[in-house]
């Protein structure tokens, strides 16, 4: 089985460009890797992520919009990230259930037994092997959005700052439960120094 590595962190953390960087050095160590991404990687999920990136904050309530993450992830999770394991590949995944734990249970107030139990069902005990927190100020995460190319796709970043306060909270608290599997890095430093930092981890902890 390959190992599934997955990166969280709230609006501006500079997930995607650390995933491009961990998987680099991933293939540096002649491992074979896919890059995916939640909501999202495969064509239903990246079909449903339409529906759920995109419009009015309000236009899904709370359970709605954790139902459509669930099936996107389910569809995701039985088409390219269980294959691929399977297969000896590692999957490097922008974005898990720890978002919705903490975007959804956190910041919308969904019980998180409730989403633990949904969890449980889509996706069995298929957990990652370790998930990265890459923790910002919510400002300063909010500020580096702004402008950025994919810009229609911002209804989470439109939600209140409260809401975003409470992400926050949520990801470190999760991280703070979860400590075996979790590493939480700061997120406001130079990019390739963070992708140093969080390679020296993956080799330590894989004995790569
Ligand atoms: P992402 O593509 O990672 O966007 P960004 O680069 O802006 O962080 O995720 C899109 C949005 O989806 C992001 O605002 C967070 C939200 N999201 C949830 O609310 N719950 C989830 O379970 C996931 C996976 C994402």
């Amino acid at each position: 089985m390959g190992k599934f590595i997955t990166l969280e962190g709230g609006e501006g953390s500079g997930k995607s460009t650390q995933a491009k960087h961990l998987v680099a050095f991933l293939q540096s160590c002649g491992l074979k890797v896919l890059l995916t991404r939640e909501p999202g990687g495969s064509p239903g999920a990246e079909t449903i992520r339409e529906l759920l990136v995109t419009g009015d904050p309000n236009r899904w309530d709370e359970v709605t919009e954790i139902l459509l993450l669930f099936a996107a992830r389910r569809d995701h999770l039985v088409k390219v990230i269980q294959p691929a394991l399977e297969q000896g590949t590692w999957v490097v995944c922008d974005r898990y259930v720890d978002s919705t734990l903490a975007y959804q249970g956190y910041g919308r107030g969904v019980d998180l037994a409730a989403i633990h139990e949904l969890h449980q069902l889509v996706a069995g005990s298929l957990r990652p092997d370790l998930t990265f927190l890459l923790d910002i100020e919510v400002r300063h995460g909010l500020g580096r959005t702004v402008g950025r190319a994919h810009g229609r796709e911002d209804r989470f970043e439109r939600m209140d700052l409260d809401f975003h306060f409470r992400v926050r909270k949520g990801f470190l608290e999760l991280a703070q439960q979860a400590a075996d599997r979790y590493i939480v890095v700061k997120s406001m430093q130079d990019e390739e120094v963070l992708a140093t930092e969080i390679a020296s981890h993956v080799s330590a902890r894989f004995e790569l």
